[in-house]
Parts: structure tokens; sequence; C-alpha cells
């Protein structure tokens, strides 16, 4: 943990200090400030990159490492404390809201008017990418929490079906357990441990009691029996995760299921970026589906670049790179490599593998039928001092701090103190 915070402040300071941001602005260039260093993520970024680089605009690469982007978070803040903002960054659902609310981007309206992103980009992301009338973000993508990816040689090897129940999915865990697999690939981090209770509790708390409980933070639901089961769960999954899982990195332990070291990981469909960068291919060699319970809904999560104001207008560079992020043709060829589907509702779903199409007609479903929520472990349920602290009782309890009993009564009063 030490080493860890050592290695972030020393990039705090570096990237605060920096002076590679002033050259890339002057020369109408973007500087880039995101959290994605796997490998699938990094191809799909170059998709981005490559884009930008052919219409002359350059671009300085400022990646900050960490899953769910906490700490390109930190970096961010001090980056803008020093004055030093970057000019392009990613960000996530309540947090772009934050930034917008304290005047720090720049308004993208102009842009957005000319592209006529008010009818493509669906509502559901609108709420998190306009304030008061302002485009401020461009959303890149859509991306859902509520999956789970198997190697399906060893599903197959040991006579496992799909799972379409909690019981059929205990049922192949107990399988692979006695086969000598890991069950499920698991990578001891709190934004992963909330990545997996986003499904779990929806599972057992159904669509009504997730919005309750996350959204609307209704004591009842959050303190009641059903989110008391939805702790038991976690028990029983991390009854299932193999002894060196504790702070395991989420593309390392997509590389066990590909690798067919371990049977499932539950994780947002940026595994799936995983997967293909090593070649493998949904139906063949791995499967994607709903956790158990959860087939009609959708949790989601969209990745949005905020362009932070430069003190004047929207920068040559934001605006070539807020147009690009929008064009149809990148957003069928990043969200192709990224595992995530368009952020607008009129791309093709020609160019996507199995998976992507089921994603893109989950979406759309889950959409006009009431059942697409935005995730709390990523962002688009509660404001960050909220999700924070429902990150510590979930991992609290998953780390076996406590018994799901405490945990309803520490998830109740650690959700109050936050709010
Ligand atoms: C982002 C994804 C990213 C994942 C893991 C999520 O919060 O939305 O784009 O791949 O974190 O880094």
């Amino acid at each position: 943990m030490r080493s860890q915070f050592k290695t972030i402040t020393a990039t705090v300071l570096a990237l605060a200090l920096g002076g590679d941001a002033a050259t890339a602005q002057g020369d109408g260039g973007v500087e880039v400030l995101h959290w994605w260093t796997s490998g699938g993520e990094a191809a799909a970024l170059n998709v981005l990159k490559e884009d930008l680089e052919k219409q002359g605009i350059g671009w300085t690469d400022m990646p900050v490492a960490g899953g769910g982007g906490e700490q390109a978070m930190t970096v961010l803040r001090a980056r803008v404390t020093a004055g030093n903002a970057p000019t392009a960054v990613q960000g996530l659902g309540f947090d772009i809201l934050d930034w917008a609310n304290q005047g720090s981007l720049a308004d993208l309206n102009a842009v957005a008017a000319e592209e006529g992103w008010d009818s493509v980009i669906p509502a559901a992301l609108q709420k998190f990418a306009r304030v008061d009338g302002k485009w401020v973000s461009a959303p890149v993508n859509v991306h859902s929490t509520n999956w789970v990816w198997a190697n399906k040689a060893v599903l197959d090897a040991n006579g496992i079906a799909v799972p379409t129940t909690w019981e059929e999915f205990t049922a192949a865990l107990d399988k692979l357990k006695a086969a000598g697999v890991t069950p499920i690939a698991h990578g001891g981090q709190a934004w992963q441990e909330a990545t997996v209770f986003d499904a779990v509790a929806m599972s057992v708390l159904g669509p009504n009691g997730y919005q309750a409980a996350f959204i609307d933070l209704d004591e009842a639901v959050l303190g009641g029996d059903r989110m008391k089961e939805a702790f038991d769960r976690m028990a029983v999954i991390r009854a299932n995760v193999d002894d060196n899982f504790s702070g395991r990195d989420w593309n390392l332990a997509t590389a066990m299921v590909i690798n067919g070291t371990a049977g499932f990981q539950m994780m947002g469909d940026w595994a799936k970026g995983e997967f293909l960068n090593a070649g493998k291919v949904p139906g063949q060699d791995f499967l994607c589906f709903r956790f158990p319970g959860t087939t009609e809904q959708v949790i989601f999560n969209a990745d949005q670049f905020m362009m932070f104001d430069q003190g004047g207008s929207v920068s040559a560079g934001q605006a070539a790179l807020a147009s690009a992020i929008l064009s149809p043709s990148f957003q069928s060829a990043f969200n192709v490599v990224k595992g995530s589907v368009p952020a607008r509702t009129d791309v093709s779903d020609e160019a996507f593998d199995d998976c992507g199409k089921k994603g893109m007609k989950d979406l759309a479903a889950a959409a006009s039928s009431g059942n697409l929520f935005g995730s709390m472990a990523h962002g688009h349920a509660a404001p960050a001092s909220v999700k924070n602290a429902i990150y510590d009782v979930v991992t609290a309890h998953f780390n076996g701090a406590y018994d799901s009993t405490t945990a309803v009564t520490e998830l109740v009063d650690a959700v109050s103190i936050a709010r």
C-alpha cells in the first residue's frame, strides 16, 4: 500500500509539473489523461490516437494506471490544483458533473450543434454530458458491468452449460472447484469487488431495488434483508477465488480465464478487449453472458472525454478530438476493439462480434423497457463520496472484516455519512 502511495505521489508530482502539455496545446494538439493501460485498452486507445494523428493533431499521452480510474482522478485533482489541467480527461458519470459544476469544463455546444449530438446520443448519456444546457464532454462508448466471461473449453471439459440462475451458477462453481480449476478469477481491489457487487445486488434486489439502494439511497433497501442476501452471495463468490487474489489487476484476472486456469470472471465488457487482444474468438474460445438473474438489465457506465477549459474558447485540438470521438466510423472502429458499444444510437452493429452485437441489442432493449441503470461501481449511480463509502463496506466484507448482517448496518451508516 505504502509503495503504491509513493508511486502515485511521484506520478502526481511529475504530472503536475510536466511541461509537455504546453507544447501539445500550443501546436493545436491535445494532452490526454486516461487510465487505458491494459493491452486491450491500449489497442483501443491507438485507434483514437491514429485518427487524430492523421488529422495532424499532436497527442501527448498521460496514462495513469488503475482500473476504474481512481488514481487518474487523484492525478487530475493535483493537476487542476497546480493550475495545469490537461486538455482532455477520461471521466465517468458524477465526476464529470462535479467538474462541470466547478466551472472547469469547456463549452462544446458549437461542435455538438454542428454534428447533431442532441439527436444521436442516448438520454442516459446526455444526463452526464450536458450541464445547464451546455455539452461539457464527449461520450466515447457505453460499457456494462453485469457480464460474466467464461473459458469455453474449461466449461465444456466439465460439462457446464451457461448458467441462467444463481443455483446453476453455484453448481458450476462447485464442479470447477472439484476439478481443481479456480472457479472465479478475481482481482482483490475495491473497485473490482464493487463491480461484482453491481451485478450481484441487481440479481437479488431486482431493478427497483437497485434503483432504490444505489441511486435513491433508500435506507430501508440499503439495510434490508435482500441486501443481506446480496452480501451472502458475495461471500460465496469470495469462497470461489484463488488464494492470490489480493491486489491483482483486473486484466491479470482476465488472463486467468483466457489461459484456462480459471473458469469465470465477473467484469465489465472491457474484459472482452483482453480476450480479443489475445487473439481469442467469442463463442469459440470464450463466452459472454449476463450475470444470472440480470438478463433483462443493463448496468452501464460510459467513458467520456471532459475538455478542460484552457482559458478561452474550446481549442482547435479539443474541438478536433470531440468531433473525432463522435464520428460514426470512429464509434464503430474503437468500440469493436474496446469491448464497449457505441455512444451513438445510429451506428451499425455489422463490424461487431457476437458479444458486441448482444451488447448493442441489450442496451437498446433495456433503454426502452426501463431496465437501464447507472453503475454504482463506475460512478453512474451516486457521487464519488457515496460510491467510495459503498466500496469501503463491500471490500471490507469481501475480505472478511465482518459478516453480512454487520455489512448492511455498516452500509446504511456509511452512505448516510457520505451523502
Ligand atoms: C472504464 C473502462 C476501463 C475500466 C478498467 C472503467 O471504469 O469505464 O473504460 O476499461 O475501467 O480500467
